[in-house]
């Protein structure tokens, strides 16, 4: 029987210029290069600078990724982009993208599922593919966290970074399944004031004229945020290979959140895989939240990590508390 697969025949990526090394936070807070690397395994992280916004990111990752697949603005049905940090609260990222990028043909939107948010994003344009809504839709996960960081927080500001990943997902016809077999997601909003910004929403919106410190900066329960981040990341991998009817030993790369090498170690063990099939950068980048797993894939493809045929399994978490797992065939 002939069924339509949603297949990834692009990836890209794009990391600002500007990079912040462990040397420059001892500058800025009361923290150590030893101390960043045993207990989150970063070096350096790339940030924009002023004047560029996530929609650069995004353009420039989404620009490489349609560049891999051969394909131009005008053969676009549809932008997804996977952010928290928007341009502007309106319009949403993915118009500002659509306008620089000249794509008048496609629609845009914004998945905000915080660091999952490209895998929602992923696993959104996989079920419109294979509906026979759309033929090739953008999946672009792009953040400039630098401008949701505190620098005076020693606790948060060491870990972020700025960067954005692509993939361009087409329509494929076929008699076996391909590209994206399979995805979970799920999420626990009682954890919601985990990994927040307090001020800027519609609750307690920011005031211009308020004396105090406003929280207008994402805060973290660090140890609580870990404990759930290891636990249900090793979850929903095992709930994604069990839907696609695939053991671990049939993935050929490991893709996840690379939020802090601990809990990456952590889950590589839970499942049980050797770290040959691991993909690990975050020394280089730090947590780029929706932009660490395209980013990361784009990088393991060109490393030669992972090739065409190959199982790779892609799992992200972060604030809601949101994660998800997708598996494809490259
Ligand atoms: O991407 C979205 C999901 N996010 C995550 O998954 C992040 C999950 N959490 C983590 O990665 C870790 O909890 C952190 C890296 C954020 C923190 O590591 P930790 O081992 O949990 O440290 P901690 O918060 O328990 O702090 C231990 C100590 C504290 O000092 P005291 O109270 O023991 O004296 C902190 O004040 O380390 C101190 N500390 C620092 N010291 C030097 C916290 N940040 C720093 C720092 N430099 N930058």
């Amino acid at each position: 029987m002939t069924m339509i697969n949603a297949v990834i025949t692009g990836i890209g990526s794009y990391t600002p210029d500007r990079i912040l090394t462990n040397a420059d936070f001892e500058k800025m807070v009361e923290t150590n290069d030893e101390w960043i690397v045993s207990r989150t395994g970063i070096k350096e992280r790339h940030v924009v600078s002023n004047g560029s916004g996530t929609s650069d990111l995004a353009l420039k990752a989404g620009q490489r990724a349609m560049e891999n697949a051969g394909i131009g603005p005008d053969d676009l049905d549809l932008i997804i982009v996977g952010t928290v940090t928007p341009d502007y609260q309106v319009p949403s990222a993915a118009c500002i993208v659509q306008e620089k990028m000249g794509a008048f043909g496609a629609a845009a939107m914004d998945v905000s599922a915080a660091c999952a948010s490209f895998i929602y994003g992923l696993t959104s344009a996989s079920g419109m593919i294979r509906s026979g809504q759309y033929r090739r839709i953008l999946v672009i996960g792009a953040e400039t966290l630098s401008s949701i960081t505190d620098y005076t927080d020693r606790g948060t500001c060491v870990l972020f970074g700025d960067a954005a990943g692509s993939v361009v997902l087409e329509a494929k016809e076929g008699n076996a399944p391909e590209g994206v077999l399979s995805s979970v997601l799920e999420t626990d909003g009682r954890y919601a004031k985990l990994l927040w910004i307090p001020v800027g929403g519609s609750v307690e919106s920011y005031d211009p004229d308020s004396e105090g410190k406003q929280r207008i900066y994402l805060e973290m329960n660090g140890n609580e945020v870990f404990k759930v981040a290891v636990r249900a990341m090793v979850s929903s991998s095992r709930k994604v290979c069990e839907k696609a009817g695939v053991s671990k030993d049939d993935i050929a790369l490991f893709i996840p959140h690379q939020a802090n090498i601990r809990i990456i170690d952590a889950v590589r063990k839970r499942l049980g895989l050797p770290e040959e099939k691991v993909f690990v950068n975050i020394e280089k980048y730090g947590n780029t939240s929706s932009a660490s797993v395209p980013l990361a894939l784009d990088e393991a493809v060109k490393a030669g990590k992972a090739k065409k045929g190959d199982l790779v399994l892609m799992v992200a978490f972060g604030g809601g508390l949101t994660w998800g797992a997708s598996i494809v065939r490259l």
